[in-house]
């Protein structure tokens, strides 16, 4: 492959920012079923493939989980949220496990033209997993808000090259310390 060609596939990764406003249009069937065969392709841990999807569509419950913290309300603005559910053993593997494919499912929605919206709702997890009918013993920590972006308010983020710290501040090469100007 070309290296002009590596760099349009990979030009969605680059600049990608969280959605927190969205347009009404609901996500469609199609795009719904690539995002979870794509999250279903996830490597984990031991290929323990641990994890379980609640798909939410439903007005009422995604305002409600938008209460679920301060900085959950765009799932409640959101056509559709996946929240993703984890076994509850604590291991490290499984916390690892559940960026992964929340990553994989934010980069398959992307790639759909959909934008994503994470949101950490563990400061009210048991009213998450009481509303979701989740048996108490599992661990909810994560639901991801996906729709289509709503351009007008997205053009008052900050400018791509502002949000995150460049390469050289975070690179070091053969050994720490040593940096590429
Ligand atoms: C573990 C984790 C938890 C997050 N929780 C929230 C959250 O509760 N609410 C929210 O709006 N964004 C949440 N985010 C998104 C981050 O705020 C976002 O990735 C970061 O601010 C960069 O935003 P940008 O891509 O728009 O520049 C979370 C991200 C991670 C990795």
């Amino acid at each position: 492959m070309s290296n002009d060609d590596a760099i349009d596939r990979i030009g969605f990764l680059k600049h990608l920012r969280q959605v927190r406003s969205f347009a009404a249009t609901p996500v469609s069937e199609e795009a719904l079923a690539d995002i979870l065969e794509v999250a279903r392709w996830t490597g984990s841990s031991q290929n323990q493939q641990e994890w379980q999807l609640v798909v939410v569509t439903d007005p009422e419950t995604l305002r409600r989980l938008g209460e679920a913290s301060p900085s959950a309300g765009h799932l409640a603005r959101a056509p559709l949220a996946i929240v993703i559910v984890m076994p509850g053993e604590r291991r490290i593997t499984d916390a690892f496990d559940e960026g992964r494919i929340a990553e994989r499912i934010m980069l398959a929605a992307t790639a759909h033209g959909l934008g994503c919206g994470m949101a950490w709702v563990v400061a009210s997890e048991g009213a998450v997993k009481e509303l979701l009918r989740v048996p108490s013993e599992r661990k909810v920590r994560t639901a991801i808000a996906i729709g289509t972006p709503d351009a007008a308010r997205r053009k008052r983020k900050a400018a791509p090259g502002t949000a995150r710290r460049p390469v050289n501040e975070t690179v070091h090469y053969e050994r720490w310390g040593a940096r590429r100007t």
